[in-house]
């Protein structure tokens, strides 16, 4: 991996540690029920294969592509459905997760949708969350780090659709996308 573009923020086992508090915590909370969980993607595809496997309730998975940043670092705002759930979500235990809330314009328009669709409760968990660059109101039920403005990849979080794949979460440096 090269390195020289980033600093380490929160390294795998920090992460993991992290990941396993939140499984545990959404255990007790679903106790005794079923969880529908709702993968955003692409970014929260690392984070939630960890975070299912610390769950212990029965679990089903769905996922959902919207539109976000494209390639550069800050929202348009526009957001638009690529692909869809293929499940209804009708009377179920609903549980979004995404890899960042940022502004919140993007679960903003999600969590509006999947109300519309009459869930029996949603809630929403992030591995990581920006407050200070909130535009929409949306506070996340579970969150793993709340973080500084500023820009993050790795642990499946991209800039311009690379860096997924790195095992941390570094903080990438703005001379990267400030040009
Ligand atoms: P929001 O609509 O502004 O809350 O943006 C949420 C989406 O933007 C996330 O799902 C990420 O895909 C992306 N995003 C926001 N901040 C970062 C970051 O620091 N690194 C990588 N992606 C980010
Ligand atoms: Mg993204």
């Amino acid at each position: 991996m090269n390195l020289v573009k980033m600093e380490v923020l929160f390294d795998r086992s920090e992460l993991r540690k992290k990941v396993a508090e939140m499984g545990q915590q959404i255990t007790k909370d679903y106790s005794g029920r079923e969880l529908l969980v709702v993968g955003i993607l692409k970014g929260a595809f690392i984070f939630m294969a960890d975070l299912i496997r610390e769950i212990d309730v029965p679990i089903e998975v769905d996922f959902m592509d919207v539109s976000s940043y494209g390639l550069s670092t800050s929202s348009s705002g526009e957001v638009r459905i690529i692909k869809d759930l293929e499940y209804s979500i009708q009377d179920k235990d609903v549980l979004i997760v995404e890899d960042i809330v940022d502004t919140g314009l993007t679960l903003k328009y999600i969590t509006e949708i999947l109300r519309n669709r009459n869930p029996r409760s949603l809630k929403i968990c992030c591995l990581l969350d920006k407050p200070s660059r909130r535009k929409a109101d949306i506070s996340p039920d579970y969150v793993g780090y709340i973080i500084p403005d500023k820009f993050v990849v790795g642990y499946g979080l991209d800039y311009a659709e690379q860096y997924r794949n790195y095992p941390d979460v570094y903080i990438l440096k703005p001379s990267v996308y400030e040009k």
